[in-house]
């Protein structure tokens, strides 16, 4: 029956200790493996960020902000005061048919998006070329700070021409169309922003992780430790930010225990074998994995579910997104009667107790396996640079919104590297993972006056 069937999916889902702590260890492996000029799964792309911010960084900057959701503009002012920042910004939502589009629909959109700001912002101003951060929060390949090479689309884009190329030029020539007064100064990483704003009001900051549309991290490891930058001339002492792109994890796939509902994600996205780690979490998989599940159980299970029921709004792919669980995650379990609601309106789906009481558990499966994942990463980072205490700045939107995944996350990271409980509330564990404040439109800001201050100094 339904007890079963739930049972069934606990066992699939569920990943004990002694798995979490054997991933782990296959991880620090790939994020060594990645920094070497062979290469392995996980890219470890050098940012040519180089090191972290003093508080004291001036200066006004424009950040542009292309996630996977939305696309955010930001004017950021850095004044004298130690750790602090003034920030206007405007919000677009990123429209759907542009993911799978055109290059120039893309880059004409955020050039539009740039020249509405500024007229905004500035109208009838003389404006001098302003520094730009430019978030791009994909895979980039770059020899220099200012310049990209897009390895490779991820979080369901699908832009054909993109691939392969630097980015900056056609994105620069759409600004110059629009006569828009910018000056590209830095491409950047979401995680690298989130490390380096993380970093900018607290010292402890070590690493910026993104828990959102995508999976992801960033942290700072010494020139000499990247054997890929070898030949290069290069201080072995400086510091430079990696953004691991850690969704690549496990691509071999080794070690990750995929259940058939991720084997399903993986060949029905646009790049099939790829983000094998970012498809069992990241929030753009995870009402897809749900409504796999739901689907399967309807039809090819002994026990169906919603039997006799019409569930054609089920079988839309993509349909449920991670605030779906969210919802049914922060429903009071007694009556569960939001989740009845929202399954009606959305789906136009009657549940019995029985099977409000299984989609409940299925989203705490769901969403407890991404946050115990994720912690995997975080403790192969600490691991890898033999952190035994560190704060670890964390953005996006499953990380701000999806109901305990920090708690599940913190919980799982005491479990890898065998901390006690803690006896209060107030007892924190040695490495914590705390939101960052807004990281990719300070931290833009914050790279670019890094890279203007090198500039200058002639490094
Ligand atoms: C935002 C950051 O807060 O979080 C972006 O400004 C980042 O840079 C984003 O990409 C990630 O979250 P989501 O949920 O929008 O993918
Ligand atoms: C995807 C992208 C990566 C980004 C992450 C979070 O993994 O490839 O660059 O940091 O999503 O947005």
């Amino acid at each position: 029956d339904l007890l079963d069937e739930i049972k069934r999916l606990e066992d699939m889902f569920t990943i004990p200790t002694d798995k979490l702590k054997a991933i782990t260890n296959h991880f620090v492996g790939e994020l060594t493996k990645g920094l070497t000029k062979e290469g392995g799964s996980i890219p470890m792309n050098v940012t040519w960020c180089m090191g972290y911010p003093t508080g004291y960084e001036t200066g006004t900057f424009l950040a542009l902000d292309m996630g996977g959701t939305n696309l955010r503009v930001c004017e950021i002012r850095l004044p004298e005061a130690k750790g602090e920042f003034d920030i206007i910004q405007s919000k677009y939502r990123m429209p759907e048919e542009l993911k799978t589009g055109n290059a120039d629909e893309l880059w004409g959109y955020i050039a539009d998006c740039l020249q509405q700001f500024i007229e905004y912002h500035h109208e009838g101003e003389e404006l001098e070329k302003l520094p730009l951060g430019f978030t791009f929060s994909y895979p980039a390949t770059q020899d220099a700070i200012d310049h990209g090479v897009l390895q490779r689309w991820t979080k369901g884009f699908d832009i054909d021409g993109v691939e392969g190329q630097d980015v900056v030029p056609p994105f620069e020539a759409a600004l110059k169309e629009r006569g828009v007064p910018i000056k590209l100064t830095a491409l950047i990483n979401d995680t690298t922003g989130t490390l380096i704003a993380s970093a900018y009001t607290d010292t402890d900051m070590k690493i910026g992780c993104i828990f959102g549309t995508g999976c992801n991290a960033a942290y700072m490891e010494n020139v000499g430790s990247i054997p890929k930058l070898e030949g290069m001339d290069l201080d072995p002492e400086l510091p430079m930010a990696i953004n691991c792109e850690w969704g690549a994890f496990d691509n071999e796939h080794v070690i990750l225990p995929r259940t058939p509902y991720d084997i399903i994600i993986d060949k029905e996205s646009p790049r099939p074998g790829q983000q094998a780690f970012e498809k069992m979490i990241a929030g753009l998989y995870l009402g897809e994995l749900f409504r796999l599940v739901l689907v399967d159980l309807h039809e090819n299970q002994n026990v169906k579910i919603f039997e006799g029921q019409d569930i054609k709004k089920l079988r839309k792919p993509y349909s449920l997104d991670s605030s779906f669980l969210s919802a049914i995650e922060e429903d009071p379990f007694e009556n569960l009667s939001n989740t009845q609601d929202l399954i009606q309106k959305e789906l136009d789906i009657k549940c019995s107790r029985a099977e409000l009481e299984l989609v409940r558990r299925l989203s705490e499966l769901i969403g407890t396996r991404a946050a115990r994942l994720s912690a995997c990463g975080v403790a192969a980072i600490c691991k890898k640079k033999g952190y035994e205490t560190a704060h670890v700045g964390a953005d996006g939107s499953v990380f701000n919104k999806y109901p305990h995944f920090k708690q599940r996350g913190a919980q799982a990271l005491r479990e890898i590297l065998d901390w006690p409980e803690p006896k209060s509330r107030k007892e924190k564990d040695p490495i914590e993972i705390m939101a960052a404040e807004d990281g990719s439109g300070v931290g833009a800001a914050l790279i670019a006056a890094l890279t203007l201050k090198r500039v200058q100094e002639g490094n």
